[in-house]
């Protein structure tokens, strides 16, 4: 059908939320959860056999705005204290705990929510965390703060998608080495620039753009010895020829 996957736009810093899939993937998440696992159930049905009608859509604004979408749940459902209050004095137990994000990930399998590591991993360390403080704040005697920012949640380390070759990809990016003549001069756009992938560049972007003359010309030292030693980029160290090049840049000043 000449179909062919979307091309991931490196430069956009997706959120949680925009990778899921937005509202409506939540909210599918969260409908099938309450529907077809949570009420048959022994250990965790009893506790949401009265549960509002829109339970589902209010739990899946919450994890909307944690995962950096808009402010749903503050501006519609009355925000933290809301949420706190619903867990306070449930006295929810470890086993009720475990099988409530057991549940949960299996209901994002369901809904066709992202299967990649980088989300997943985002994911579920969301749910393990904030599930252990829904457990401690339920507990009889607990003295949670009533008005806390309701947190937003971000890619673990900082690993985004499309930050490392995957080992199926069926090509990997190749940059085009511009080689100077001897007595040329190594400027930065017309040789050094380009020898950077657009998937080393999004790796580095948390400290610096690889493909910005400032940045790299600051961080040259650094970039120079992680280049000859042979630990950058993570999957690969250069050819001798294109690290070269690098040095004599460097050794020239680094002009732009
Ligand atoms: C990351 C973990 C969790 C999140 C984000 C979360 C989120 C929420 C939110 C937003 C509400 C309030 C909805 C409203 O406005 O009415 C709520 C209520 C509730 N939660 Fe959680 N929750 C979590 C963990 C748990 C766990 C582990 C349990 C128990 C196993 C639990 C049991 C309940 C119950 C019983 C209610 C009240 C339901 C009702 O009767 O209306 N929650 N949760």
């Amino acid at each position: 059908m000449h179909f062919t996957d979307p091309v991931i736009d490196t430069d956009h810093a997706w959120t949680l939320f925009e990778w899921a899939g937005g509202l409506p993937a939540l909210t599918r998440m969260t409908r099938l959860f309450y529907s077809k696992y949570v009420p048959e159930d022994p250990l965790i049905g009893p506790l949401f056999a009265n549960m509002a009608p829109d339970h589902p859509e209010r739990v899946a604004a919450w994890l909307g705005e944690v995962f950096g979408g808009p402010k749903r749940y503050t501006e519609r459902y009355g925000g933290y204290p809301r949420m706190l209050g619903q867990h306070v004095g449930k006295a929810i137990t470890e086993a009720q705990r475990e099988r409530w994000v057991t549940l949960l990930r299996r209901s994002a399998d369901d809904a066709g929510l992202p299967r990649d590591p980088e989300w997943r991993a985002a994911f579920v360390g969301y749910l393990e965390w904030g599930s252990r403080l829904a457990l401690e704040n339920s507990q009889p005697g607990a003295k949670p703060p009533m008005h806390m920012p309701v947190p937003r949640w971000w890619w673990v380390c900082d690993a985004t998608p499309g930050s490392r070759v995957s080992a199926l990809a069926p090509t990997v990016e190749k940059t085009e080495v511009r080689t100077a003549a001897p007595n040329e001069p190594v400027t930065f756009d017309a040789h050094i620039k380009s020898l950077f992938r657009q998937m080393d560049r999004q790796s580095m972007r948390f400290v610096f753009d690889l493909w910005s003359h400032a940045d790299v010309a600051k961080h040259s030292a650094e970039i120079l010895n992680r280049l000859e030693n042979g630990s950058m980029p993570c999957d690969g160290a250069w050819p001798k020829d294109k690290v070269g090049l690098f040095r004599r840049w460097v050794e020239s000043g680094m002009p732009e």
